[in-house]
């Protein structure tokens, strides 16, 4: 009887479920673009002034069109990678970070962003997937809910 045999199965069982997580949250994504905004982020489309709803860490977003429906995004979680940019390895490839939908991006000429990009991402969010000094103005990105 082999007595290492349950921690091998045990091994197998997480490299499986690892496996599992990044089969899931690396290609089965929808595609889109982000650009960035800076304080002051306040007062939001979904909160107003109220800073209860931010996630600490300040992984957090202001919804396009695309993904606003219409109020009920606020809240809602996507994860996001840097697939790509114009600049060649401005993305931080390896990252996916888990951000919260705390604002709507507006429609122009008040929009955060010149760019009819999918979200726009907190300075903190982006700098974490992206070099921010090397990076486009909006960059492609992959985001999963
Ligand atoms: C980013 O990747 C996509 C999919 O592979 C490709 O179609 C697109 O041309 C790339 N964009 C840039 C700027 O490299
Ligand atoms: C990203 O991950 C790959 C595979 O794990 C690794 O080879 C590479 O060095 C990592 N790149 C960065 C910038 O951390
Ligand atoms: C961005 O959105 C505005 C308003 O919806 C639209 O007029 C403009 O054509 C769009 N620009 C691009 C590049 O899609
Ligand atoms: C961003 O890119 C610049 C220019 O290539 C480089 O000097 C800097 O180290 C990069 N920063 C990060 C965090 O990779």
């Amino acid at each position: 009887m082999n007595r290492s045999q349950p921690q091998l199965q045990w091994l197998f069982l997480k490299l499986f479920l690892v496996s599992l997580f990044f089969h899931f949250h690396t290609s089965y994504g929808d595609v889109g673009t982000a650009a960035q905004y800076s304080s002051p982020y306040f007062p939001t489309a979904c909160y107003g002034s109220d800073a209860s709803n931010f996630p600490s860490g300040n992984f957090f977003a202001a919804a396009g069109d695309g993904i606003w429906d219409n109020g009920a995004a606020c809240g809602r979680q996507y994860f996001v990678r840097c697939i790509n940019d114009s600049t060649p390895d401005a993305c931080n490839q390896n990252q996916t970070i888990l951000i919260t939908i705390v604002d709507y991006m507006g429609q122009p000429p008040f929009a955060h962003s010149t760019y009819n990009t999918t979200m726009v991402l907190s300075n903190t969010a982006f700098e974490t997937i992206a070099n921010s000094s090397t990076a486009s103005s909006y960059i492609n990105i992959e985001f999963e809910r």
